[in-house]
């Protein structure tokens, strides 16, 4: 115990948001020092060995521009762990990355895991991490990171609604005296909505273009609601009767229409949560608001929108993309804090 804790002192102790899009590594007293896709290029070699060829945003960047024996893959997909071994390496990677193989004392990981992974999910990460050369491990769920994050008083019996929304999953949690009252994780987020708007072009103007051009005009010219800067963005893609590259002139409306549906779920599985949620916690809500985390957080008027289905006021937490990291950071520096709200 006595040693543990001298070791304790030495440790260049961290926490990791391990995002199905982005993962975030943060060192103790250091802050954010990495910040990078979740993303790996594997290469297959003649003896079926994958090789390791990047990893994060270097690998992000060969995402649809690979050749025949190279992948570039996201072993994190809809808030679950597809592929167990790369997930496991890249786990490692980042970990041995923030350390730069300098410290000899193993430190102490909180890393932060998408609502629901199954047992036999949480287990593979934490032995990542353990294998990776942490002393201890602990796991806690993305809702929780993502309030503290956001700099909601979780700790008080006041209820607290967010909202984050990922890459893989949308997570809304109902937070109470330290602990999630309710939460729902369903698997509509950034993807889904890149998805839509792929296929939504498609379908409207026979164009095909990939995943990274479909997130490129969520960002760019995406809004959830009408605005009054309605923008457009020239996109290439292939067309698909003639097979030859055409560009097109793409709107904001476009973009808002071909978001529609998933905006949709988003909105309906917030009203579902706030008819489950019991009556006091509701009256807080109703008197704090909601509060969006998560890159999608960032989709233009998503707050209002989300407002006028549910009739209370929606926030966008400050820095959203950073909200569930910097709340598994505070997690790692107030012991008391993890001990309260960890369950594994
Ligand atoms: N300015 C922006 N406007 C709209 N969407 C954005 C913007 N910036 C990032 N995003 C989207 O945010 C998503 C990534 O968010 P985030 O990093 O919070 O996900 P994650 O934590 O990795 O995923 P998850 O929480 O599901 O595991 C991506 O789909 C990305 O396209
Ligand atoms: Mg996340």
């Amino acid at each position: 115990m006595i040693l543990d804790h001298v070791i304790g002192l030495f440790s260049n102790d961290m926490s990791i948001d391990l995002g199905t899009a982005n993962t975030l590594v943060l060192l103790k007293n250091k802050g954010i020092i990495i910040n990078e896709p979740s993303v790996v290029a594997i290469q297959n070699d003649k003896y079926g060995r994958n090789n390791i060829l990047a990893v994060g945003k270097e690998a992000k960047d060969m995402i649809g521009k690979t050749p025949g024996n190279i992948e570039a893959i996201r072993p994190m997909k809809d808030g679950v762990i597809a592929d167990f071994d790369i997930t496991e390496k890249m786990i490692r990677y980042f970990i041995e990355k923030a350390h730069k193989r300098k410290s000899f004392i193993r430190p102490r990981i909180v890393i932060c895991v998408p609502y629901g992974l199954t047992q036999v999910e949480r287990k593979a990460v934490k032995e990542s991490a353990m294998s990776a050369g942490a002393r201890e491990v602990y796991l806690i769920e993305e809702p929780m990171a993502a309030a503290i994050g956001a700099d909601l008083d979780i700790k008080k019996p006041h209820g607290n609604l967010v909202v984050d929304i990922g890459g893989g999953t949308t997570e809304i949690g109902v937070i109470s005296l330290g602990g999630l009252v309710i939460c729902k994780s369903i698997r509509v987020a950034g993807d889904k909505i890149d998805r839509a708007i792929v296929d939504y072009i498609k379908k409207k103007y026979n164009l095909l273009i990939g995943d990274r051009t479909g997130e490129n005009i969520k960002i760019e010219i995406g809004t959830a609601i009408k605005t009054d800067e309605e923008v457009s963005l020239n996109i290439k893609g292939r067309d698909q009767i003639s097979g030859l590259l055409v560009s097109i002139e793409l709107t904001s409306e476009d973009a808002r229409e071909a978001m529609k549906e998933p905006l949709k779920e988003i909105g309906n599985a917030l009203k579902d949560i706030l008819e489950l949620t019991p009556p006091d916690l509701a009256g807080d809500i109703v008197e704090n608001g909601i509060v969006l985390t998560g890159g999608g957080a960032l989709i233009r008027g998503l707050d209002k929108y989300l407002s006028e289905i549910v009739k209370l006021p929606v926030y966008v937490a400050e820095e959203p993309l950073l909200a569930v990291a910097k709340g598994t950071g505070r997690v790692l520096e107030e012991i008391d804090l993890l001990k309260q709200i960890i369950n594994d």
